[in-house]
This record gives C-alpha cells, sequence and structure tokens, in this order.
C-alpha cells in the first residue's frame, strides 16, 4: 500500500519547511508499510473485563484523519467512554485554569503540552467514570506521553487503532472544518504534521512491534471507514 509516498500537499510543500519532509518520506515510507502488513491476519478475540478494570483503547492518527468522528461511531454502537485528549485540554482553557494559558500557547504553536498535565486530566476523567470501557483519542502523542501514562495510570491500552491517511487528505479535511479552532491554520497544521511524523509514529510503531495495533484505511466516507472499525470492536463481545 503506497498512499503515503502520494505526492505531498503543495499547501505543504510550498512551505520553508518542505525539504525536511521530502527528505523524510523514504523513512516514512517504510515505518508506514510496515504497519499495513499488521492488518488482514489478526485475530480479534481480546477478553473484555467484566469487573471495574479498565479496557484502554488508544486511538491514534494524524491531525484530521477522522478519529473523533469514527469514536462518536464507536460510542454509539459500543457504548465505549470517549475522552479527547484534545478537548480535555481545550476544556482547560475555556475553564481559565492555571495551566490555560501555556496550554493554549502551546496548541497555537502545534506542540505537544507537558505530558504529566495531560495524563492528570485523562485520570480525572477515568476515576470517575462508571464504563471502564475508554477510547482515548488523540494520546499517546509522543512517547514521554506513553512512558507518563503508564507510570501515572499503571495500566496499557488493550488495543492501539490507528487511522492511516494521506497527508494531503488530513490537510484539505482540518482546512474544511470550520470549527474555530486556533490550530485549524496552514501554518499550524505544517507543524502538527511534522510532530505528529517526528514523535506519534515512533509510538504508533510501538504498538505495532508489541501486536496491539489495528490500522484502518482512513479515506472514504464515514461509514465504509466505520466498516473497518466495527469488526474490532464487535468481537470483544463489549455490551452497551
Ligand atoms: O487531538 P487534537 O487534534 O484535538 O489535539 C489538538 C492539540 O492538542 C494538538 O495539536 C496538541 O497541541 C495538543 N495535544 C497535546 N497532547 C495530546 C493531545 C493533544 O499536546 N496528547
Ligand atoms: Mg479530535
Amino acid at each position: 500500500m503506497r498512499r503515503c509516498v502520494a505526492p505531498l500537499s503543495p499547501l505543504i510543500s510550498s512551505s520553508s519547511s518542505s525539504s525536511s519532509f521530502l527528505r523524510q518520506a523514504p523513512w516514512r515510507f517504510n515505518i508506514w508499510e510496515s504497519f499495513t502488513t499488521v492488518i488482514g491476519n489478526r485475530v480479534y478475540d481480546l477478553p473484555v473485563p467484566e469487573d471495574n478494570t479498565p479496557f484502554i483503547t488508544f486511538v491514534l492518527g494524524g491531525p484530521g484523519s477522522g478519529k473523533g468522528t469514527q469514536c462518536e461511531k464507536i460510542v454509539e454502537t459500543f457504548g465505549f467512554r470517549h475522552l479527547s485528549a484534545g478537548d480535555l485540554l481545550r476544556r482547560e482553557i475555556a475553564s481559565k485554569s492555571k495551566d490555560g494559558s501555556m496550554i493554549l500557547n502551546i496548541i497555537k504553536d502545534g506542540k505537544i503540552v507537558p505530558s504529566e498535565v495531560t495524563v492528570k486530566l485523562i485520570q480525572r476523567e477515568m476515576e470517575s467514570s462508571d464504563n471502564h470501557k475508554f477510547l482515548i483519542d488523540g494520546f499517546p502523542r509522543s512517547e514521554e506521553n506513553r512512558i507518563a501514562f503508564e507510570r501515572i495510570i499503571g495500566a496499557e491500552p488493550n488495543i492501539v487503532v490507528f487511522f492511516d491517511c494521506p497527508v494531503e487528505e488530513m490537510v484539505k479535511r482540518v482546512l474544511n472544518r470550520n470549527q474555530g479552532r486556533v490550530d485549524d491554520n496552514i501554518d499550524t497544521i505544517r507543524k502538527r504534521l511534522k510532530v505528529f511524523e517526528a514523535l506519534s509514529l515512533p509510538v504508533i510503531n510501538y504498538y505495532s512491534q508489541k501486536g496491539k495495533l489495528y490500522t484502518i484505511n482512513a479515506v472514504g466516507t464515514e461509514d465504509e471507514i466505520f466498516e473497518q472499525v466495527r469488526p474490532i470492536f464487535a468481537t470483544l463481545k463489549v455490551s452497551k
């Protein structure tokens, strides 16, 4: 599958940073191709604990890959609790908490908020939830995020779902979604894509090597994409 070596968006390649994107393309191709070999021959037979032990799903993908949209469908169909790291951080900004302005500046710059801050927000939600089947969306974005979660929460994900989407498609979706986000502009999108490539892909690769990764082809209609997602959760025998 070679979608990820398709020519990069002129929007990206017209920037002064395009050369580093292009230089990294062969590396990105190798990583992505190794993910795609994971699909297909998986046996979806993971047990879901019946007691209060959490069942944790990390949902990963670049900006505009459709994580949030698909999480809503998983919630409707399979009754998970959806925790979006980005939404929790934006809520923190809106509540004018002590970390709010620091978080805002980092989000505007497309960078990653210190892991401890994000993990504590996730922890608060997990601890106060009656539903113990979690979809944690947009997290971990870096190895540091991943390690902080393991340290603070003391758990690892049961499964990791990765929405694999070409850069051009992600840029198009983010620029068209009109949600009034401070980071949905082309300059910040470029930065977010670079951060995704440098910091998030290694995390995805880590879970691929651990055999926990389910890769979804994130191109198509919402319903078409959900038909790839459905079997992962359907065979978990999770009741609503
Ligand atoms: O996932 P979402 O696109 O909503 O994230 C928006 C921004 O929130 C990211 O670009 C990043 O600045 C911040 N974020 C973070 N750490 C996470 C998730 C999001 O710093 N784990
Ligand atoms: Mg989102």
